[in-house]
């Protein structure tokens, strides 16, 4: 599997420099001159933790929720200070963790970021089943959220058992969604789980769609090596069939494919803080791309608190993409949301696609993984499976290696990948 990305990142990057994450950052970073900023906030607590879960969390216990959360606040002022002003932003992320356990310092971390910037296009947040009850939507939304995402993953017993969580009241969540609105509600659900149809995924997309969501995340379940999950993966063959029997089903419903697996039933329900040109993030695990490079902060809670009561940044790791380097992986984001404007590109790089990358889109579009339409690229069904089918890999071969690592270094002296 190692094979098959080095392969394609040396074809694409045109060279064969792996990806060399350093031990290095700077202490002042550029987000001043960076244009389509997003912002990351990291909040790593929850109240058990699932086996299958590949993320940077912690068990909940109050005392290091509260000093983790003043280390957070104090890191937004580190860094918001560094940039004369009001920033502008386009969105603000909660993820984890389960960051609604910190539900009641939400509005302070809120206003330290509101004192250095301005948050143009909402404010989202991850939850938990667990946590959507009227109390804690309606503090949630006094702090200024605007779009919601519950890690739902399926209504179905059989697979909620497989994947070690609890049954999913339904109609309890229904019904506090109808008591507090948001402008996008989305739900996290996951698939080609053992021996799951097409039909078993179908009923469940209805039953998000049909309790309150407005947007769904389809997930294909990833079997991360250093996790304790016993969960078998499936066939290439059958999640191919899965997830085109998914993307069809959504289509004819009228829904709007929005990026490789997900879908809205609202127009503008969107839910994604992955695909900025540039982000900044906070907190443990949080990663920031600002031009050519890409840092990403240390996964111990305990070292993070430690190099911000020093008042030092928590990077952990530092890459510095070459040009090209850098194009494959806005091409890699972008594409992502199925779509990519060569103009886009060409205004953000100052170079011109086609004299980068012409080569590959004409071939990509022969072999039928691409559209072109008034200039416009799309993935075609297949484009968009092989996509995620690389996705996989990547995920496989980079994340997978690296946050395997970083769950037990905090500071690791490089990573080549
Ligand atoms: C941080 S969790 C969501 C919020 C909350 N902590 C929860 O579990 O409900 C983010 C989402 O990642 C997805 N996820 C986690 N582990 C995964 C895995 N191994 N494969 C695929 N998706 C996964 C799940 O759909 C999950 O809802
Ligand atoms: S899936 Fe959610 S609740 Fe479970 S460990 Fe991961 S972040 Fe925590």
């Amino acid at each position: 599997m190692g094979i098959r990305t080095d392969l394609t990142r040396m074809w694409l990057t045109r060279s064969t420099r792996p990806f060399i994450f350093r031990n290095e950052y700077d202490e002042r970073l550029p987000f001043g001159e960076c244009e389509n900023l997003g912002l990351y906030v990291h909040i790593p607590f929850c109240r058990s933790i699932c086996n299958f879960c590949p993320y940077c969390k912690v068990r909940y216990e109050s005392k290091e929720c509260d000093r983790y959360i003043d280390a957070l606040i104090k890191e937004i002022h580190l860094i918001g200070r560094q940039h004369e002003g009001k920033k502008e932003v386009t969105s603000l992320y909660f993820g984890g963790g389960t960051p609604a356990l910190a539900v009641d310092r939400l509005g302070e971390i809120i206003s330290a970021i509101n004192e250095h910037f301005v948050i143009t296009d909402g404010i989202g947040i991850e939850l938990h089943p667990d946590d959507v009850d009227t109390e804690t939507l309606l503090k949630i939304k006094d702090a200024g959220v605007t779009r919601i995402s519950i890690g739902i993953q399926s209504f179905n017993d059989k697979y909620q058992s497989i994947l070690g969580r609890k049954s999913v009241a339904a109609d309890k969540l229904q019904s506090v969604l109808k008591e507090v609105s948001f402008e996008t509600v989305s739900m996290d659900l996951i698939f080609a789980l053992p021996n799951q149809t097409f039909e078993e995924l179908k009923s469940d997309i209805d039953m998000a769609f049909s309790i309150g969501a407005n947007h769904v995340a389809i997930y294909p379940f990833i079997d991360f090596t250093f996790t304790a999950s016993k969960v078998s993966t499936m066939q290439k063959h059958d999640k191919r069939k899965l997830l085109d029997s998914i993307t069809e089903y959504c289509e004819k419903k009228g829904y709007t494919r929005n990026s490789i697996w997900t879908f809205s039933s609202k127009k503008d329900a969107r839910y994604s803080s992955m695909t900025r040109d540039n982000f900044l993030g906070f907190g443990c695990s949080a990663t920031t791309l600002l031009k050519d490079s890409f840092k990403i902060n240390t996964f111990n809670v305990e070292e993070y608190c430690k190099r911000i009561d020093i008042n030092s940044l928590p990077t952990s790791l530092t890459i510095r993409f070459s040009k090209r380097q850098r194009m494959v992986y806005y091409l890699f984001w972008t594409l992502y949301s199925t779509r990519l404007d060569p103009k886009s590109f060409d205004k953000f790089f100052g170079e011109s696609l086609n004299d980068y990358f012409g080569l590959e889109f004409r071939l990509a579009k022969i072999l039928g993984f691409v559209r072109e339409d008034n200039g416009i690229y799309s993935l075609t069904y297949k484009g968009a499976f092989y996509y995620h089918y690389y996705e996989n890999f990547y995920t496989l071969a980079y994340i997978d290696k690296m946050w395997g690592i970083m769950r037990k270094e905090a500071f690791p002296k490089e990573i080549r990948l």
